[in-house]
């Protein structure tokens, strides 16, 4: 049985995710050819504590810094470094807050320059595989009806799902019950309850599903050196349509005015 949050929790739930988002928001002004992804990171602490908050990650089970900065074949985890973003890169940039004893998190893969047609159609199905999941993120089904609808929309379009990290609930630890795969049977898993708040961030590789972690202990990369797509929303599980407690809306409208 799943514990729901109450009506209170999920508007300190929604506070921290729409700071994840505007957060998220700031790294699509900045975000070029040339950036490093450290400068990313310090801009992001910076915005998160002006704004009251804490960073979400820094410090937790040790990770030290304030976001996660994958880029092409890193699918998760990636650490901010002097790494200079370049033309033709993606970055997944994940970020997390702390804020009123609850968390928020959120990811989204960023473009960098010019990006192929090919690589651009594996961010454009990842995302809509998400907002599959988010679909049927409703009173009644369970876990496994997410995981079915994110794995058979990235899957027809012949890309594949990573295994081993998974989605998660989101309260007052930043990985709560239940596990939230991105792959599935229908009619599987738990059963979802009117406020249950969870993430739903599918990971899909270009190519093979299997991924391996690199020696610094964090950074995730596919094995075949393929690029990997990450995008995360936290929702609020409601009847008939879940409550959408993150939003790429910010971000998109600094990306509509940039190109
Ligand atoms: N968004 C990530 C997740 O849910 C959290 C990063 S883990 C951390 O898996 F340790 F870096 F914080
Ligand atoms: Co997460």
């Amino acid at each position: 049985m799943l514990v729901p949050k109450t009506q209170e929790e999920i508007e300190l739930l929604r506070l921290n995710n729409d700071l994840v988002s505007r957060t998220l928001a700031e790294m699509a002004k900045i975000i070029q050819p040339g950036i490093t992804t450290k400068k990313l990171d310090r801009v992001a602490e910076e915005f998160i504590r002006d704004n009251g908050a804490e960073p979400g990650f820094l410090g937790y089970g040790g990770y030290p810094a304030t976001l996660c900065t994958s880029v092409n074949d890193e699918v998760v985890h990636g650490i901010p470094s002097t790494y200079e973003l370049r033309d033709g890169d993606i970055v997944s940039v994940d970020c997390g807050t702390y804020l009123h004893g609850y968390y928020g998190d959120s990811a989204y893969t960023f473009t960098v320059g010019e990006v192929s047609p090919e690589v651009q159609r594996l961010l454009k199905v990842t995302k809509e595989s998400l907002y599959k999941g988010v679909e049927v993120a409703i009173e009644g089904l369970r876990i496994g009806d997410i995981g079915y609808a994110i794995q058979s929309h990235a899957e027809a379009h012949g890309y594949s799902v990573v295994r081993e990290l998974v989605g998660h609930g989101l309260g007052r630890d930043m990985h709560e019950r239940p596990e939230v795969p991105n792959y599935g049977n229908r009619g599987r898993g738990p059963k979802l309850v009117s406020g249950l708040v969870i993430c739903i961030e599918p990971m899909i590789n270009l190519g093979k599903k299997h991924v391996y972690q690199e020696d610094d202990g964090w950074t995730i990369r596919t094995l075949d050196g393929k690029p990997s797509a990450h995008f995360e929303l936290a929702v609020a599980v409601e009847k008939g349509k879940a409550d959408v407690l993150s939003t790429f809306r910010y971000i998109e409208e600094v990306l509509q005015n940039k190109n």
